[in-house]
């Protein structure tokens, strides 16, 4: 399972705890198992087409009605005194879900490294997700995000190799000692934020802080520091991230992650042959290799709309009806 953890004082804490679910051993069926007509495929508001399902009450419970393929089984919780409800993976919310695109997006905890009043120390809470040995992987286009006035966050993750990358934020260049007057919205440049690219591949990473950049001296202004990877397509820098009541109040306390999953980790050539486990089963569907790390998604063709992995055509991909004047 993917672990998302926090740890307050070590950052060893932020340790892994990895299995992959397997598919169950048996007579080899001619086609790959298809989803019961009774699976749930909307949850709070979000659509759940298959690959993904809702396998209650956890994500690794069992599927009798092979609702999700492994790795794709989320949980429908409820959130809040109303009876809202919401999709986790885990305990990652799962904001949606994009076949086309091979995606998703959910919302991963920010890092944050504040000061401590009563001890007038820093306490970080640096926070991990590692996602080695499930379908999914992080998008090469979310940013590793840091915030704050007296900041040195480091990215650690792992692909082919050990990845490690930093971003320093700084505001404390005015010559009137006010944090603030260096910021300017709008505006992520290293003036109380700093943005950086990520590799491809990656499926695993964790957050620290360098306690020699902190806020101690500033608290007042800016108590805190932030560092997240996440999706930037609607990220604008505002004054007050950086400052008080800072970015994580803003947004929560978790930011959205866009990830990019697979359905198998084979290249299409290879998982065409095997068809009692190739995933593009519906008509006028195809394959696609993935151009983040091993594996393949399926789409459907050119001028078809629907579910590539259905294979009844009421679901999977077909020419799209015509509208009526
Ligand atoms: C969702 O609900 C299940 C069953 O009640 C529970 O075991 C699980 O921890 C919940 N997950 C989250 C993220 O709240
Ligand atoms: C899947 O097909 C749709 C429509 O043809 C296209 O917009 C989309 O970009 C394709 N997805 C990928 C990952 O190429
Ligand atoms: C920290 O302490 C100072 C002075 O003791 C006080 O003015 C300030 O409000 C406190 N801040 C917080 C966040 O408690
Ligand atoms: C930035 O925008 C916020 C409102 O979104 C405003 O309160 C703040 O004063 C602006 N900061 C600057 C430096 O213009
Ligand atoms: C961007 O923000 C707008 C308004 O808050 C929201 O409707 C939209 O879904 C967001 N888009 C993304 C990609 O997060
Ligand atoms: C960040 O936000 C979360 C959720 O609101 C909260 O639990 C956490 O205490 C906040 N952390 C800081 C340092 O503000
Ligand atoms: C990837 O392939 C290995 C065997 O090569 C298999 O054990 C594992 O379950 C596969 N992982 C996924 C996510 O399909
Ligand atoms: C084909 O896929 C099935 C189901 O995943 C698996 O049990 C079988 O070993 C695969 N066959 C080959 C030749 O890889």
């Amino acid at each position: 399972m993917p672990s998302h953890r926090s740890a307050a004082a070590s950052l060893l804490a932020v340790w892994l705890c990895l299995g992959v679910a397997l598919l169950g051993v048996g007579a080899a069926p001619p086609a790959p198992p298809r989803p019961s007509s009774r699976c749930q495929r909307e949850c709070g508001g979000v659509d759940i087409p298959y690959p993904f399902g809702i396998v209650g009450p956890g994500p690794e419970s069992p599927d009798p009605d092979n609702c999700a393929m492994p790795g794709f089984g989320l949980t429908c919780n409820e959130t809040g005194v109303n009876g809202g409800r919401t999709p986790f993976y885990y305990d990652l919310e799962v904001v949606d879900v994009s076949l086309q695109q091979g995606q998703a997006r959910m919302k991963m905890s920010i890092s944050t490294y504040c000061y401590n009043n009563a001890t007038q120390g820093m306490d970080p809470v640096p926070w991990g997700l590692d996602l080695t040995g499930t379908p999914y992987r992080f998008a090469d286009t979310n940013k590793f995000t840091v915030i704050g006035c007296q900041t040195l966050a480091y990215i650690e993750g792992a692909h082919t190799h050990e990845y490690t990358s930093g971003c320093v934020a700084m505001c404390r260049a005015e010559s009137d000692g006010d944090a603030r007057s260096a910021l300017s919205n709008g505006s992520c440049s290293g003036i109380g934020c700093c943005q950086t690219a990520i590799p491809r591949g990656l499926d695993y990473y964790r957050v620290s802080f360098d306690s020699g950049f902190n806020t101690a001296e500033i608290h007042d202004v800016s108590p805190c520091s932030y560092a997240v990877l996440m999706d930037v397509s609607n990220f604008t820098f505002q004054t007050t991230y950086a400052t008080l009541p800072g970015f994580n109040t803003t947004y929560g306390g978790v930011a959205p992650l866009v990830v990019d999953w697979v359905v198998g980790n084979q290249t299409c050539d290879a998982a065409r042959k095997n068809s009692s486990s190739y995933a593009c089963v519906s008509d006028h569907s195809e394959c696609l290799d993935s151009l983040n790390g091993p594996g393949y998604i399926c789409n459907c063709s050119k001028g078809f709309q629907g579910n590539p992995y259905l294979q009844d055509p009421e679901h999977g991909c077909k020419a799209p009806a015509r509208t009526r004047e």
